[in-house]
């Protein structure tokens, strides 16, 4: 497989008003889900809140060619039972979208969780017209599994949210198969 051109490294609390910045535009907020207008405090105290807390990770996507942080890919509520977690991703800026950066950035973080964490299943929320971001995930390999109906508040309507996941063998039969 030809080496990534993205890395991802660990979120740092001198990330955060980066971060802060690009969850406060409305774009992003409306996509991810997030409550709009967080202030820096508050996004410091969540940061901190996650310092000692296995059920989320928080990665920055890096270009290797210049270190440029473009975005943030994460697991969250981590169940290490059920070995399960639901992936987030957003790359900030549209330039550098429709690269394959996301593809490489979804990768790396599926390898991470399958290959380290020893997850069984990834699984993710996305919305109908998220064009791109479904055609990346179907391309990867995740399967819809189904329709939360008018699952999601926003900007006055309830909409649909689709439910997309991965298996442990499905990515790991997957990875063999392109090495071959
Ligand atoms: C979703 C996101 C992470 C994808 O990352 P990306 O780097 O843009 O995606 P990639 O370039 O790796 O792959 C996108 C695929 O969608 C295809 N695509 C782009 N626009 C499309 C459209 N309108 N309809 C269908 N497919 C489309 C691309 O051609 C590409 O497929 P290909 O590699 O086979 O050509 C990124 O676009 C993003 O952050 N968007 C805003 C936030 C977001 O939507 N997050 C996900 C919420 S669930």
């Amino acid at each position: 497989m030809k080496e990534s051109r993205v890395y991802l490294r660990i979120l740092e609390l001198s990330d955060i008003s980066t971060t802060q910045q690009w969850i406060n535009d409305p774009e992003i907020s409306q996509i991810m889900g997030y409550l709009p207008v967080k202030s820096l405090k508050q996004q410091e105290k969540w940061y901190l809140s996650g310092v000692d807390d296995n059920s989320r990770y928080i990665f920055a996507i890096c270009l290797r060619e210049n270190e440029t942080h473009i975005g943030n890919v994460g697991l969250g509520n981590i169940d290490y039972i059920s070995r399960n977690a639901q992936l987030s991703i957003f790359i900030y800026d549209d330039k550098y979208r429709t690269q394959g950066y996301g593809t490489e950035a979804t990768k790396l973080i599926l390898d991470f969780a399958f290959n380290r964490l020893n997850m069984h299943k990834i699984y993710l929320r996305t919305s109908p017209h998220f064009k791109n971001a479904i055609a990346m995930y179907e391309k990867i390999g995740f399967v819809k599994e189904g329709v939360l109906r008018q699952h999601y508040f926003d900007n006055g309507k309830y909409t649909d949210k689709l439910m997309f996941s991965i298996l442990q063998e499905e990515f790991l039969s997957q990875k063999l198969a392109k090495l071959n």
